[in-house]
């Protein structure tokens, strides 16, 4: 509905913003302002002011900012007309009702509400009567309360063609009221309406007001449908509907999360073991209406279907309905049951602790969309690889968040990268390369890495991994090609003696090479390799020979012609030196911008020259 501007500017001035704010944040005035405690970030001085005349506050902590009507959408996770009504409420003013259609509209409404309010109040008083008997004791055998049973207002349809149909009558409601709110069925052919639930136990299905909006049925016994719900009316359109949401809303701000499950029963059963905000779809695939409303509740609302293939696939489908719609913050996370439970039978088998396992290991959408494409695509080809790396940017390009977008697609990069790398070599009890191996710190930082099943698929997403800096690979390359070419050494000791190299166990192998060259004439590889070995080298020269796998020398194998790895050595160098030239000649420059000395323009102009000569010293 849309309300006059006249009427929220009357609502600003009736209601005192710093009453309304204060009811949540202690403040404490200070000079024409109010300060206090930001209750949109977490604080520890204030930095939240309220501006009672201007009718705003703002955080200078985290930038939130606006008005009496904002601040209850916020705090109470209220729509905005929602927001105005409770504050018009709250100030002792209507709410206007602008066109004549709209009062007719509503009008009409409201007597729809109280038309399914009539019927739910009849399932209900059926369900304890006799007529109900059999519903009230499948509800117990399912393990309900009688507490749960009213708080879900569950009720039972008898089974006559005209049982609700008269009940209303003798209320006095029309009987085209109860049709158009799809309690009543017209036939096709005329003829008499009927009542649409027949024995059935009865699910009423709120708004996120609670004002009763639709039903769902259940057939007591195995027919079919097992469920059956109201038609879209005036009233309901089950897209963008979810059952329990109105009494989750709070339990859901309060656990900073929602659940997403499949069932009726499974939202009342998890209701019943503590997991008050929990929701349903109404047995249709999670729609954008439905995401939206869920985005009010969490910023990360956990979807939790059912293990079985049915489950998983209504799972990927709302991983994918949700890219277009992420947004910095927003996203889903993703449990499952395990195979054949759902959290009703879960609960009922093993309790309210299995359950939280299950949503403890909710993954986020990013990684199951990574394990979704990687298990269903071969991967042992060029041309495979290239239609996973396609499918997965088609994907991310449905991601309409720039933002998002770009994160989602250098963390697919990485993961690519991660898994196309050749396999990583058993695990040497030594490291030369700085401590630790980098998956040994990622693994012991909790981080999952990918490990290869015995068919070479990789089952699982790791983090995406952070490349070894350029450097290395180019001082392991640069010893590399000489140990297993030592006729280069000879070629190259000259350049190879004035670099240092950053990581210092390479760089003491490098200094014993050339000793090794100096004092000792052989060239075969194997003898340099000897020696190195008898220098206590071993292990470091067993890391640097496993590392080759991982390098562009990959190729380059010990019987190889020298030219191919004179050229990776060439092209290692250059590549080193021109980085620490280009360090030095920036340092340089930065020197002489500030005092252009003899010494430094001496000092620059050998730099120069150096790097036009291709970092040949
Ligand atoms: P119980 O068998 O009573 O435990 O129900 P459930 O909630 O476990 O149902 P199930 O897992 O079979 O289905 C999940 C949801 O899909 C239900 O809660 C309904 O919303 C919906 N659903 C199931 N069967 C039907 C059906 O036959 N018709 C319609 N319209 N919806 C159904
Ligand atoms: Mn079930």
């Amino acid at each position: 509905m849309a309300f006059p501007p006249s009427f929220l500017d009357e609502i600003r001035s009736h209601v005192s913003l710093a009453s309304v704010i204060g009811r949540s944040v202690r403040l404490t005035k200070k000079g024409r302002e109010h300060l206090g405690l930001c209750p949109f970030h977490n604080e520890k001085s204030p930095s939240f002011t309220v501006n009672e005349d201007k009718g705003f506050y703002h955080c200078f902590g985290c930038g939130a900012h606006g008005d009496v009507i904002t601040f209850e959408m916020q705090t109470h996770h209220l729509s905005f007309p929602e927001a105005v009504e409770r504050l018009a409420a709250e100030a002792g003013l209507d709410v206007p009702v602008q066109a004549p259609e709209e009062r007719v509209r509503a009008k009409q409404a409201a007597s729809l509400y109280d038309v399914m309010d009539k019927a739910c109040a009849f399932f209900e008083r059926e369900l304890h009567g006799t007529v109900g008997r059999a519903g009230l004791e499948y509800l117990r055998r399912r393990g309900l309360s009688d507490e749960t049973i009213a708080r879900f207002r569950l009720g039972f349809s008898p089974d006559a063609r005209t049982a609700l149909k008269t009940a209303l009558r003798q209320a006095g409601l029309p009987e085209s009221l109860a049709i158009e709110a799809g309690l009543l069925i017209v036939p096709e052919g005329g003829g008499e309406s009927y009542d649409r639930f027949r024995g059935r136990v009865m699910f009423p299905i709120t708004d996120r007001r609670g004002r009763i909006i639709a039903f769902g049925g259940r057939i007591l016994s195995d027919g079919q449908p097992k469920y059956l719900n109201s038609p879209d009316t005036p009233l309901f359109h089950k897209g963008s509907v979810l059952y329990g949401l109105a009494q989750a809303r709070e339990p859901a701000a309060q656990a900073g999360t929602v659940i997403v499950c499949e069932g009726y029963m499974d939202v009342i059963a998890l209701c019943r073991a503590g997991f008050g905000h929990a929701v349903a779809p109404l047995g249709t695939a999670i729609t954008e209406q439905q995401i939206e409303l869920l985005w009010r509740m969490a910023d990360e609302p956990i979807i939790c279907l059912d293990g079985d293939a049915a489950g998983q696939r209504a799972a990927g489908k709302a991983a994918l309905r949700a890219l277009p719609l992420l947004k910095p913050g927003y996203s889903l996370r993703f449990a499952a049951v395990p195979a054949p439970e759902d959290p009703d039978s879960l609960i009922a088998a093993e309790g309210p602790a299995a359950m939280q396992r299950v949503l403890d290991q909710a993954r986020p959408l990013s990684e199951v969309l990574w394990q979704q494409e990687l298990a269903g695509h071969a991967i042992d080809t060029p041309e495979r690889r290239a239609a996973l790396e396609h499918d997965l940017m088609e994907k991310v390009s449905l991601i309409a968040d720039k933002a998002v977008q770009d994160q989602y697609r250098s963390y697919f990069r990485s993961l690519l990268w991660e898994t196309f790398r050749p396999p990583r070599p058993a695990k040497p009890a030594f490291r030369p390369f700085g401590g630790p191996g980098r998956g040994d710190l990622l693994r012991s930082r909790g981080h999952r890495l990918v490990d290869r099943g015995a068919d070479g698929r990789l089952p699982g997403a790791g983090r995406p991994p952070t490349l070894p800096p350029a450097w290395l690979s180019q001082e392991r390359l640069l010893l590399l090609m000489v140990i297993l070419h030592p006729v280069l050494l000879e070629e190259v000791a000259e350049r190879l003696g004035n670099l240092r190299f950053k990581d210092s166990d390479l760089d003491k192998l490098r200094q014993e090479a050339l000793k090794h060259l100096d004092g000792w004439g052989s060239l075969d590889s194997e003898d340099v390799q000897c020696h190195l070995r008898s220098c206590g080298f071993s292990q470091i020269l067993d890391c640097l020979l496993e590392a080759r796998a991982h390098d562009q020398s990959a190729h380059i194998k010990p019987d190889a012609p020298v030219e191919a790895a004179r050229a990776l050595w060439e092209d290692a160098f250059k590549l080193y030196t021109e980085k620490d030239l280009t360090a030095e000649l920036q340092q340089a420059e930065q020197q002489a911008a500030l005092n252009m000395s003899d010494e430094t323009f001496g000092y620059l102009n050998a730099l120069w020259s150096t790097k036009i000569r291709g970092g040949d010293v």
